[in-house]
């Protein structure tokens, strides 16, 4: 049985793609897991972090499409869709900037919530110990199916002034979710991102102790530029000798505690 992370805050550029990415890069690398990494963002960040080229191949837009017409998601129309990352030893399925016309295509589809959950059905991805769900910045449809497909949600928050503001309709958003479509939806942890020497991260850090106490990762991913050099050089934090790739380590060693 596979375990699904969606890595999820409608808030922009705090950190998601990198975790999601540099997660399952742990997981795979030094821990020997089957990772599948799932983009489901418009942007494309973790596909082009993990090398992606449009290939002519379907990416998450197809499946998507087809799952709106109302054709059943067959494995081999899962497996044309994942490609493999040879830096991070992970499979993916890459997405691009066509699914911004999801929420559209989305529209119309009978149980439009589901349609992730039944593309990443047991059947369809067999094999993994973790499929890692990298959303995008937005409370949208598609987050609805990244919260209806997983198990568990990790959710990054930046530590910086107004960090928690937004958390609220995040968890309004997993409340609804866990009682009318996902009951076996549970809280992974929340991760502080971007954690510097300033007040304001610290104010940040108390105030999330506070309100999340024992869901808080202990582990927090500092802020540094080796985030940037190692999407910009495609190389997994933890395959270089860095802060950031030993804060992803240990956060990997939570998250196996924790599952
Ligand atoms: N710990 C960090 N320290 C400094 N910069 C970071 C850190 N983590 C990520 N970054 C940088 O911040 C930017 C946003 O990160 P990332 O793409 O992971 O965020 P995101 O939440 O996925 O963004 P979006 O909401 O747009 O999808 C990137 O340029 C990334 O390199
Ligand atoms: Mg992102």
């Amino acid at each position: 049985m596979s375990i699904t992370i969606s890595v999820s805050n409608q808030k922009g550029g705090i950190g998601k793609s990198t975790t999601a990415y540099n997660l399952g890069a742990v997981l795979a690398l030094n821990h020997d897991k089957k990772v599948l990494l799932v983009d489901i963002d418009p942007q494309a960040n973790l596909s082009e972090y993990l090398g992606y080229e449009p290939d002519g191949k379907p990416t998450m837009t197809q499946l998507i499409m087809t799952a709106c017409t109302g054709t059943v998601i067959t494995p081999e129309t899962v497996q044309i869709a994942v490609r493999h990352s040879e830096a991070a030893n992970v499979d993916y399925i890459p997405s691009d900037i066509n699914l911004a016309n999801s929420e559209t295509m989305m529209s119309t589809a009978l149980s439009r919530e589901t349609i992730l959950r039944r593309i990443l059905s047991e059947d369809n991805v067999k094999g993994y110990d973790f499929i890692i769900i990298d959303c995008l910045p937005s409370l949208s449809t598609l987050l609805i199916n990244a919260l209806t497909a997983a198990d568990k949600v990790l959710i990054p928050v930046q530590t910086q002034k107004f960090s928690l503001d937004g958390l609220q309709a995040l968890d309004s958003l997993y409340q609804q979710i866990r009682s009318a479509i996902n009951p076996k939806l549970s809280m992974l942890g929340v991760l502080p991102t971007m954690v510097d020497r300033t007040n304001v991260s610290k104010k940040a850090l108390e105030e999330l102790h506070e309100k999340y106490g024992d869901m808080l990762f202990e582990t927090y991913i500092s802020k540094s530029v080796e985030a940037a050099k190692s999407s910009e050089s495609k190389v997994p934090l933890c395959m270089t000798d860095s802060k950031l790739g030993n804060e992803y380590e240990r956060l990997a060693e939570e998250v196996l505690s924790r599952c």
